[in-house]
C-alpha cells in the first residue's frame, strides 16, 4: 500500500490523456532500468533497497550511540553539507516540536548543524555557544575531504579536546564516512572515534536512510525504526511496475509538463515543519537532473507565508512554472477557533473550525487560483507529520528522481558540475 497519494487532476487542462499515458509508459521503462541497474550510474543504486537491507545490528549500534550521546550531553553539533546535511535536517525539523530548542524538560540533546556554510559569524557564534553547553560532535562526509565540513571540524574538534581532554573528546566525537577512503576515515581510525560507514554504492543525496540521516535523527529523539518502516512500506509500492505507482506518476507528469515548456517546479508546502524537506528535495532533483543543458529547476515555497511574497508572480508572472503541493492529511495537534463576544476582528464565521480546516481551504483555494492562472498543479499527500510518513515521502521522492533522471536522458547519480566552484575556490585560496 502506498502511504503517498498523488493527485494529477490539476494538470488536466495542460496535458492530454495521451501525453500522460505516453510519459507513464516511459516512466515504467525507466523504473525497469533502475531496478535492473543497467542505466548510467547503475553502481550507485544501493539506496534502492536500504530500508530492507539495514541490519538489526546497525540499528542497535545507532541507538546505542545516540543514547550514549544523550546521557550527559545537551548539544550535539552535526557537521556536514549537501547530502551529508539536508536529509538529517529535513527529518528532524519535520517530526520535532516546532520550538524544540526552547522547550523545558527536553529528553534528548539539541541538534545543531555546522559545516554547511563558511559564515565566519556563524562558526564563531557556534563556538561561543559551545562554551556554555555540554557538547558532542557527529562529523559526516562521504569523501572525507569536503572543505566546508573539514574547516568546521578542525575548529570544533579543537574546542572539544581543549574543553574535555583528549580521552573524553574521543567519546564525544563520532564520524560517518567512507569505509576506507578520505582524510576523515584516517582521522577516525587514528583518534579512535566511534564511526559508521556510508556504503560505496550510495551517493550523498541518496544517503538519508543510512547513518547519515539516521544517527542525527536518533539523537534528536526521532523514532528511526518507524522512519525505516515507512520507507520500506513505500518501497514495496514505489518499485511496483504498475501505472498507478505514485513515484512513476510523479516522474511522468513532471517530464510531460517539462516538454510543454514548464521549466521550473515549485514545491510548495503548507506546514513550516516541511521547509527542510523542500530543501532536501531541491538538492536531490537539482543535482540529479541539472546537467547537459537539461533539467527542471527545483524551487521551493512555504505557504501560506510565501503567498504574501511569491504569490503575485506565481499567479501572473511568466508561465514557465509547474507547482507541486505537499499536503498533510492529519496534522499531529488539534486547535479550534473559539467564538468572541465582540467579534471585533469579524472572525466569528470561523467559530468551531480547526486551524487545519482553514489551512486546507487555503491549500484548495491556492491550487484553484494557480491552475486558473496557468500553473499546472500536482498534489502529493502524506498521512501525517510523523516519522513513518516522512520515511515514506523521502523514499517516494528518491525513486521518482531516479526514474525522472533516466526519462530526461541524464545520469541522475553523478554531479560533475559541483566540482567547478571548488576548482576556482582552491585556485584563489592557493591550494
Ligand atoms: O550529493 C552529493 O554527493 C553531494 O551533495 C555531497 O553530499 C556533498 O557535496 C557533501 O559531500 P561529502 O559527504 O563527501 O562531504
Amino acid at each position: 500500500m502506498s502511504l503517498i497519494k498523488i493527485d494529477l487532476t490539476g494538470t488536466d487542462g495542460f496535458l492530454s490523456a495521451g501525453d500522460l499515458a505516453g510519459e507513464c509508459t516511459c516512466a515504467l521503462d525507466a523504473l525497469h532500468v533502475l531496478k535492473d541497474k543497467t542505466g548510467a550510474g547503475g553502481d550507485f543504486l544501493g539506496w534502492l533497497r536500504l530500508p530492507q537491507n539495514i541490519s538489526a545490528e546497525e540499528i542497535r549500534f545507532l541507538k546505542e550511540v545516540a543514547c550514549d550521546l544523550s546521557n550527559d550531553i545537551d548539544t550535539v553539533v552535526v557537521i556536514g553539507i549537501g547530502g551529508s546535511y539536508l536529509g538529517a535536517k529535513a527529518i528532524i525539523e519535520a517530526v520535532s516540536h516546532s520550538f524544540d530548542a526552547l522547550m523545558p524538560h527536553r529528553s534528548h540533546p539539541l541538534v545543531l548543524f555546522a559545516g554547511q556554510n563558511l559564515g565566519e559569524d556563524y562558526l564563531t557564534e557556534l563556538l561561543e555557544l559551545m562554551h556554555y553547553r555540554s557538547c558532542a560532535c557527529v562529523v559526516i562526509s562521504k569523501s572525507g575531504t569536503t572543505t566546508e565540513p573539514a574547516i568546521a571540524f578542525r575548529l570544533i574538534k579543537k574546542h572539544i579536546e581543549k574543553k574535555y581532554g583528549t580521552k573524553e573528546a574521543q567519546r564525544r566525537m563520532v564520524a560517518i564516512t567512507d569505509s576506507s577512503r578520505g582524510a576523515l576515515r584516517g582521522m577516525a581510525v587514528k583518534e579512535g572515534y566511534r564511526s559508521f560507514v556510508i556504503p560505496d554504492d550510495v551517493g550523498g543525496r541518496f544517503s538519508v536512510l543510512t547513518p547519515v540521516g539516521l544517527l542525527p535523527a536518533a539523537i534528536a529523539g526521532v523514532d528511526i525504526e518507524a522512519l525505516l518502516a515507512g520507507a520500506q512500506m513505500q518501497m514495496e509500492s514505489s518499485l511496483m511496475p504498475v501505472f498507478d505507482n505514485a513515484s512513476v506518476q510523479y516522474a511522468a507528469v513532471r517530464n510531460a509538463l517539462y516538454k510543454h515548456g514548464k521549466r521550473i517546479e515549485l514545491l510548495a508546502n503548507f506546514h513550516p515543519k516541511l521547509h527542510f524537506v523542500t530543501e532536501w528535495w531541491k538538492q536531490l532533483y537539482g543535482e540529479s537532473e541539472g546537467k547537459e543543458g537539461k533539467g527542471i529547476f527545483p524551487a521551493g515555497a512555504d505557504f501560506t507565508t510565501d503567498l504574501h511574497s511569491l504569490g503575485q508572480y506565481i499567479q501572473e508572472g511568466q508561465r514557465f512554472l509547474m507547482e507541486t503541493v505537499l499536503s498533510v492529511l492529519h496534522p499531529e495537534k488539534t486547535l479550534q477557533i473559539e467564538a468572541s463576544d465582540e467579534d471585533a476582528d469579524g472572525l466569528n464565521y470561523l467559530t468551531g473550525k480547526r486551524i487545519d480546516e482553514c489551512n486546507k481551504m487555503a491549500e484548495l483555494g491556492t491550487r484553484m487560483a494557480h491552475i486558473h492562472g496557468g500553473v499546472p498543479n500536482t498534489r502529493i499527500e502524506i498521512p501525517r507529520l510523523d516519522a513513518c510518513s516522512i520515511g515514506a515521502l523521502l523514499y517516494f521522492f528518491e525513486v521518482a528522481c531516479g526514474i525522472s533522471g533516466y526519462m530526461l536522458g541524464v545520469n541522475p547519480f553523478d554531479q560533475p558540475g559541483v566540482e567547478a566552484y571548488k576548482r576556482e575556490m582552491f585556485k584563489l585560496l592557493g591550494k
